[in-house]
């Protein structure tokens, strides 16, 4: 059975990201999937300083939740990663994950995160969602992770609860679930 991580990058936890990554969850574990969901908001942390003292300890000089979040990750098999757009790129709270867990994991040969499967689930109101969307996609694919081919996985939406409506972001987030599941379980071997 595969462990899926959904990753919620915007502060509102009960907004359209949230339903839109808990959407990919539930068709993977529909598929049989073990699924598990986070919320950067719930994690207290910090901008990267550049200080660079990973790179040589391996261990990040910032004292916050960081290795928390970290070892949740190392126990997936396939990682999503959801961000409504803010001004046209990822939230705060993604951009501080992204350089953190990306620089921590460049300090260990980027290994950590080698062949797990990565998606990414973007919201936004009009415009942005691909810029937002291929951020997150490059940390992923910097990562070494697998990403499955599926259609973009953009969704529409301004209130809570918009989301719900964008019947095509819905269904594109679904298609990802289903593709997550899929291969985080054919890939098993490689990642032993
Ligand atoms: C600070 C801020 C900046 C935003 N910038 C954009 C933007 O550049 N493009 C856009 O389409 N929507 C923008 N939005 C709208 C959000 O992306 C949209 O409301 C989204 O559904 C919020 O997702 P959430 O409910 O998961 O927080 C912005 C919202 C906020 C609060």
């Amino acid at each position: 059975m595969a462990k899926i991580l959904g990753i919620i990058g915007s502060p509102n936890k009960q907004g359209n990201t949230a339903l839109l990554v808990r959407e990919v969850l539930k068709t993977a574990e529909a598929q049989g999937s073990e699924t598990k969901i986070l919320c950067l908001a719930d994690f207290q942390l910090s901008p990267c300083n550049g200080c660079r003292s990973c790179l040589e300890t391996g261990k990040c000089m910032i004292k916050d939740d960081i290795e928390e979040l970290f070892t949740e990750m190392l126990q997936a098999d396939g990682i999503v990663i959801g961000s409504p757009v803010y001004f046209g790129g990822v939230t705060a709270q993604v951009k501080t994950f992204i350089d953190r867990v990306g620089y921590l994991n460049k300090a260990r040969g980027r290994e950590a995160f080698r062949r797990k499967i990565g998606g990414c689930v973007v919201v936004g109101r009009h415009s942005g969602l691909l810029n937002t969307y291929i951020q997150i996609l490059l940390f992923l694919l910097d990562a070494r992770m697998i990403i499955p081919g599926t259609r973009w996985v953009l969704g529409r939406g301004f209130k809570n609860g918009d989301v719900e409506k964008d019947s095509e972001g819905i269904s594109l987030a679904r298609e990802l679930g289903y593709e997550i599941n899929n291969l985080a379980n054919l890939t098993k071997p490689l990642r032993t």
